[in-house]
This record gives C-alpha cells, structure tokens and sequence, in this order.
C-alpha cells in the first residue's frame, strides 16, 4: 500500500459506527502492552492539563471517542473535541460534559487564539505526507495561547525498525520532528518518550515561538476614537 493511501484508509476506518465501537471498547484493552500504553498516556495528559493554563477551553482533536475527556474532567478544565468522524464524535459526547465539533483538523472552524491549551494525540504518526502535518500543526498554532501535547511516532527503536523491516509507515526521526516542529513556528518544550527503545509514542510539549502574551484588550472611549 502506498504511503498516500494508508492515511486516507485510517481516516475513513473510523467513519464506520462499528469500528468506533471497537475503538472505544477494545482498542487499548487487548493486550498487557496496549493498557500499559494507555495508562502511561493518560498519566501524561493529566501531569500536561495540570500544568495549562486555567483562562480557557482545551482542544482535544481528534477527540476519538473521548478517550482523553475524563483527563480533561479530573484537571477540571474545559473540553472542546474535534474528529472528522461522526461515529467518533457522537461516542465522544456521549463520554461526558463536553463540546464536540465535527471537522477536519487541517481547517478547524473557530477563531485565533481562542483556546489556552491542546492535545493532538495519535494522529501525526498515521499521516505521511509532510504537508498535511504542517497544516495541522498551523492550525494548532494559529488556534492555541498556551501549551500543545503532541504525539508522534519515533523511528529508530525495535518497533519502528520493525515496521519498517515489514513495508509500513515507520514514522519519523527524531532529528525529522524537530525540523518539522519547527517549520511549523512551534518551539519544543518538553519530550517525553513513551519507553525510549520499544516503544514508538513520543509525546512532546510544544508552543507557538512567538507566543508572548498579548496585551489585554482595551476598548477605547469616544473621544479617544480616530
Ligand atoms: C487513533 S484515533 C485517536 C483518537 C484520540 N486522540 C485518542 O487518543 O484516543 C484517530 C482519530 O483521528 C480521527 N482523524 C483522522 N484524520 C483526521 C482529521 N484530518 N481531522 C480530524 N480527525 C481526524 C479519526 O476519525 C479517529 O477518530
């Protein structure tokens, strides 16, 4: 399969009600390896949300099921998520208190600067093409005042090499991420590797570089007025 194609075939799988079903039931609890994988992400997203700020919603795109939204509820901050699946979306709501927003993550629908934080979890490493990614990442950037929690796939450790030895995307170097990052205008944090030599999931902390606080906004009396 092409590199193109295995992105569009990710994106339309869960499209389909049952796969979301599978998704939210099954995904992360099939084997010791994948509820470890899940409890180390969600330990990370809850350390993240604590260290956000407080003064707006949080983006979580793409919300998925809602996986993430009980991290959002015990950080007691404000969720917004976003899949372009409706399958996925309806479950997400049903997940708990929250908005959820039908969209595609390249053109998201809301105005600059109107969230404090985002989380963008397991999506990057499944899209090849360098140019989708960047307009994800412009997207956030454009959207987001505060911290960013990104996931990607590293390559050089057992399981990239392995993917990569059996003809599948193997994600990239780490060398190619934080050219990507910073491409993209966002100034890395953090990194925080899953488990460095098994495991692909890298988790990195990013902000917009020039993401200096903005002066608040005034409104200006009449005879003030140009
Ligand atoms: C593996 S799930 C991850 C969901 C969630 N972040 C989690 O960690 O459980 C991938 C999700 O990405 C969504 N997706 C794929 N491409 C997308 C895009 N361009 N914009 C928004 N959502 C997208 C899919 O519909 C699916 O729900």
């Amino acid at each position: 399969m092409k590199s193109e194609e295995s992105y569009s075939c990710f994106k339309k799988i869960w499209t389909d009600p049952l796969e979301a079903v599978a998704y939210k039931e099954a995904r992360f609890s099939r084997s010791r390896r994948w509820r470890w994988t899940h409890k180390k992400e969600m330990e990370t997203v809850i350390k993240f949300l604590g260290s956000t700020p407080e003064t707006g919603p949080g983006l979580d795109v793409p919300c998925g099921a809602g996986r993430l939204l009980p991290c959002f509820e015990r950080a007691r901050r404000r969720w917004v998520g976003v899949d372009v699946s409706v399958a996925m979306a309806k479950l997400a709501m049903a997940a708990g208190k929250g908005c959820c927003v039908v969209a595609d993550a390249t053109a998201l629908p809301f105005r600059r600067g109107v969230f404090a934080f985002a989380v963008c979890m397991r999506l990057l490493h499944r899209i090849p093409q360098q140019a989708i990614r960047l307009k994800i990442l412009g997207e956030l950037g454009r959207l987001c005042t505060g911290p960013m929690l990104l996931s990607y796939y590293a390559r050089w450790n057992l399981r990239g090499i392995q993917r990569w030895v059996r003809g599948k995307y193997p994600g990239l170097s780490l060398k190619e991420i934080r050219g990507e990052l910073k491409e993209a205008g966002l100034e890395i944090i953090q990194e925080i590797p899953l488990r460095r030599m098994t495991q692909q999931q890298w988790l990195i902390v990013v902000k917009a570089a020039n993401s200096a606080p903005r002066p608040p906004v005034t409104t200006l009396t009449q005879d003030q007025q140009p």
